[in-house]
């Protein structure tokens, strides 16, 4: 294995050279895309020991010409490596041409310029700018951009870049040209360029000020129709940025484009984000609830990024979950004041806990500002967004809105139009909360997940409960020692009647040392605390509560989050009893504690529907896993069937019950309740099929038969597969008559038969990988089959035999050959393979040695193996 040199935090210096302008012009014709570009470069006046030598970054194409201040340079003037493009002896300021030759065509990586499905478009974060021209490829080095873009009129009518169109005109030979002015300095990741045949849908929006902006959407003509959900959030996003962050747009256009290949979720560049297809494109048909909420999610989330990120932008890599963090937490804020507050929190704690904490305690732990990385494509992490956005909120709540609000301001007051770092973000909230953020800062720079330990003691004379809080990171590569941390811990006392007894003000405990103690007085007997509420922070609590006080605060507690959590431990520690019980083969049984809880919670005709869907699923197989030190998968697996089994076989008609009474919602409509009303029926329908019975099996399939949405469609479908081989062929067969057409649809088709836990899962995913709709060059495609079956099948991925070892091992080498990226994001798939038992241990490392001892591996693929094996 060759090795690759990291990128350091402590290396950081400023660039030698700055840009002023950037002047693009793409003429783009079949296989021969001509770049050319017009660079007004100066030396940095801010760097005392000035460099005369200019060094960009450059990528693997052919420069036709360079030019200085007019003056051709001779192939010897200057060296292109394909990785660094210099030129010695630089005056102070000078204009560099240079021109390049690019084939789009043939870009099957997805990132600098490429064509998906006919469409030509640019991904440029991180580093994929330096593949369209030689430049200082750095989010530091900020300039102001014209692009003019040349193409057939026929093949490409619409021509699209950042800003605002400054001209247009035709050309001989059936061409034309668009030019393009953003008139913001950015940093060239945001640059974006489409060319194309696009349809669009647009729509007037007033600003606060009363500007009037043009949205608009584009996407290929069949998918037209299904724009008009992305656009509703769109202007949802656009008004509650106004309301809640007080920040107005400040272009006079707003693009997004739908492109079917795409290696990320969306793209925030500057007036023209691009997105993946699958989060634009929707209707009730063809999307279920949850697309709809993904692309709610993730439109806000582009259209957050416009002031953080964008506005104000990073000095370097290493500052990615500036952007990340902040902008995820405000679209979480987003979807919480337009939806259910407590279902958008226990969604994003289940993300945070299956994904971010497995992370952070493997071979891929690291803080969320990073202080290596050998590819920063890799660092697109679940630590970076997902622990990034839990720090934004510690902040939050430290605080309060008002003052974090105030923070806000100051941040675009003194870093409007800068590159700028963390430490710059936490000088603002500590101007604003009067507050001393050194130890908070940690967070940012100490990797892994604490855990804190609570235990009481109440002494019934004097009527005083004491609550004791300790913390502890366990050391890992990145720090041997790890400081306590700054923690906010929002708490209740919830009495014997279900009141609570200690009044707001006093519900937030700041935690700064190992061990923390409070003691509240005048508390009656049997009272409970009720601890973290709201999750307020991202730490695995410890608590020494009962199955009993569990189920009481799993039905009484005043904090929705909590009697969601409460309810979690119940599953967990059932799990747990089960899963020993199967290591000794014993006898299983399921505590009559958890099935009254469950009882009580399913019987409850108030309840909130969407919210009972998330209490009562028993936490998925990837979450579960963490609860053990060695992940028995197969043990899991039966235990999580069993429980589930004996909760439909004991509460049968109460389960039929909710699958009638919630079987009246307009199958169109997305309020919360209709939403809640599927969440439950679909819930109920996966219960009584774990039964396996003939009739509740007949029930499945008549409810896929007469399902009226995608929702309704995929939960059967996805149910069906779980229950015989015979059910599985003759819903997939159906589902895909039905939907072969449509390519986000067939995602699912795949994804689900990748997930099922039959026994002729992997024989049946590897023809899957032969079947005419499936390719490895579509991202898409790769994680419904390929990763559904790594990443979301543990039982199959996992199998004795390492055949599902084998088989995603030979997936990523071939996949390497055509897209890095997405390569090494599957590889993470080998990342925990510590944690299992011998057997699988060795195949899992043998597997991880395959990839280390193949030539020719990417250095993306390079960095996980190595952290893997190291
Ligand atoms: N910056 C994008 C986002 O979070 C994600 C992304 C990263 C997209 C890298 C493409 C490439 O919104
Ligand atoms: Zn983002």
């Amino acid at each position: 294995m060759t090795t690759h040199a990291s990128v350091l935090l402590k290396d950081y210096t400023p660039p030698d050279f700055l840009v002023d302008r950037v002047t693009l012009v793409f003429d783009i014709r079949p296989e021969e895309t001509r770049v050319t570009s017009t660079l007004t470069l100066f030396k940095n006046p801010d760097k005392s020991n000035k460099s005369s030598v200019l060094k960009m970054d450059m990528g693997d194409f052919e420069i036709q010409s360079v030019t200085l201040d007019g003056q051709n340079l001779s192939s010897n003037a200057f060296q292109a490596d394909g990785k660094q493009f210099i030129v010695p002896d630089m005056p102070d300021r000078f204009t560099l041409e240079t021109r390049t030759l690019l084939c789009p065509e043939k870009n099957t990586r997805l990132e600098g310029l490429y064509r998906s499905r006919g469409i030509y478009c640019t991904q440029c974060e991180a580093e994929g700018f330096r593949n369209i021209t030689p430049f200082p490829d750095r989010p530091d080095v900020m300039a102001r951009y014209t692009c003019t873009i040349i193409a057939d009129k026929t093949a490409c009518p619409v021509l699209l870049s950042n800003g605002n169109p400054v001209k247009a005109g035709d050309l001989p030979d059936n061409r034309h040209f668009v030019t393009w002015e953003d008139p913001f300095k950015k940093p060239c990741y945001l640059f974006a360029l489409v060319a194309g045949n696009l349809s669009w849908i647009e729509s007037p929006f007033v600003t606060r000020s009363g500007k009037h902006i043009t949205l608009k959407i584009f996407a290929e003509p069949e998918n037209i129709d299904k724009c008009h959900h992305a656009m509703a959030c769109l202007k949802q996003a656009v008004k509650w940025d106004e309301e809640r962050f007080n920040l107005e747009y400040d272009l006079d256009l707003y693009q997004i484009v739908a492109i079917n290949d795409f290696n990320a979720g969306a793209m925030e560049n500057k007036g023209l984000n691009i997105f993946n297809a699958k989060y634009v494109l929707a209707d009730p048909a063809t999307a279920t609830d949850d697309d709809f909420m993904n692309i709610q999610r993730v439109i806000g989330h582009e259209y957050f990024h416009n002031w953080t990120g964008n506005r104000v932008t990073l000095k370097n890599w290493f500052q990615l979950s500036l952007k990340e963090g902040l902008t995820v937490f405000r679209d979480q804020e987003f979807t919480s004041d337009l939806n259910s507050r407590s279902v958008e929190r226990i969604s994003n704690v289940k993300t945070l806990r299956a994904l971010q904490f497995p992370e952070d305690s493997g071979p891929m732990a690291h803080p969320v500002r990073p202080d290596a990385y050998i590819k920063m494509d890799n660092f697109y992490t679940m630590t970076v967004y997902e622990k990034g956005a839990e720090l934004i909120r510690m902040i939050h709540q430290f605080l309060g809105e008002t003052l974090f609000q105030q923070g806000m301001a100051l941040y675009f007051k003194q870093f409007d139009g800068m590159a700028v770092t963390v430490e710059d973000f936490l000088s603002v909230m500590a101007q604003a909360g009067h507050m001393d953020m050194t130890q908070f800062k940690r967070w940012y720079t100490q990797s892994g997940t604490p855990t804190v330990t609570v235990t009481r003691s109440y002494d019934p004379d004097t009527r005083i409960l004491s609550v004791t809080f300790a913390q502890h990171t366990p050391f890992d590569r990145n720090q041997s020692e790890k400081q306590p941390l700054h923690i906010p811990i929002r708490m209740g006392l919830i009495d014997p009647e279900g009141k609570d007894i200690i009044p707001e003000q006093k519900s937030l405990i700041q935690m700064r040392d190992d061990t923390h103690t409070v003691a509240f007085q005048n508390v009656p007997s049997g009272t409970l605390p009720s601890v973290f509420r709201q999750f307020s922070a991202p730490v695995k609590i410890s608590t020494d509560l009962s199955d009993e006080e569990l189920a009481f605060l799993m039905a009484r507690d005043t904090d929705d989050f909590n009697r969601w959590d409460a309810a979690q431990t119940l599953f967990n520690k059932e799990i747990q009893t089960l899963v020993s019980a199967i290591a000794r083969h014993r006898p299983l049984t399921v505590s009559q504690n958890l099935v009254q809880a469950f009882e009580t919670a399913l019987s409850d005709q108030s309840a909130d529907r969407a919210f009972l869907a998330k209490a009562l699923a028993i936490p998925q197989e990837m979450e579960l896993a963490n609860l053990f030190d060695c992940i028995d998968v197969d043990a899991i697996h039966a235990a999580r069937q069993h429980l589930k089994t004996h909760l439909a076989a004991t509460l049968t008609p109460l389960f039929l019950n909710t699958i009638d009474q919630c079987g009246h919602s307009d199958p169109e409509s997305l309020s919360i309740q209709d939403i809640g009303n599927r969440g439950l029926r679909n819930l109920a329908i996966s219960y009584m099929a774990s039964l396996g019975t003939a009739s509740v099996h007949d029930i499945v399939w008549k409810a896929f038969l007469a399902a009226e949405n995608m929702t309704d469609e995929f939960a059967c479908f996805k149910i069906l597969c779980t229950t015989t081989p015979e059910l599985k062929r003759k819903s997939a067969a159906r589902f895909y008559d039905k939907w072969s057409h449509d390519p986000l649809v067939m995602d699912k088709w795949f994804y689900v038969q990748a997930v099922s836990p039959l026994a002729d899962t992997l024989p049946c995913v590897k023809d899957l990988v032969t079947h005419p709709d499936f390719t490895l060059t579509n991202p898409n495609r790769v994680r419904a089959l390929i990763y559904g079956f790594a990443m979301n099948n543990p039982v199959h991925f996992h199998e004795k035999t390492g055949n599902g070892y084998e088989f995603i091992t030979d997936k990523i080498l071939e996949l390497d050959t055509i897209n890095h990226q997405i390569a090494a994001r599957l590889t993470g798939c080998f990342n925990h393979w510590k944690k299992y038992d011998s057997h699988r241990r060795v195949l899992m490392k043998q597997s991880l040695e395959i990839l280390a001892a193949s030539p020719n591996l990417s250095t993306n693929v390079y960095e996980i193996v190595s952290r893997a094996l190291a």
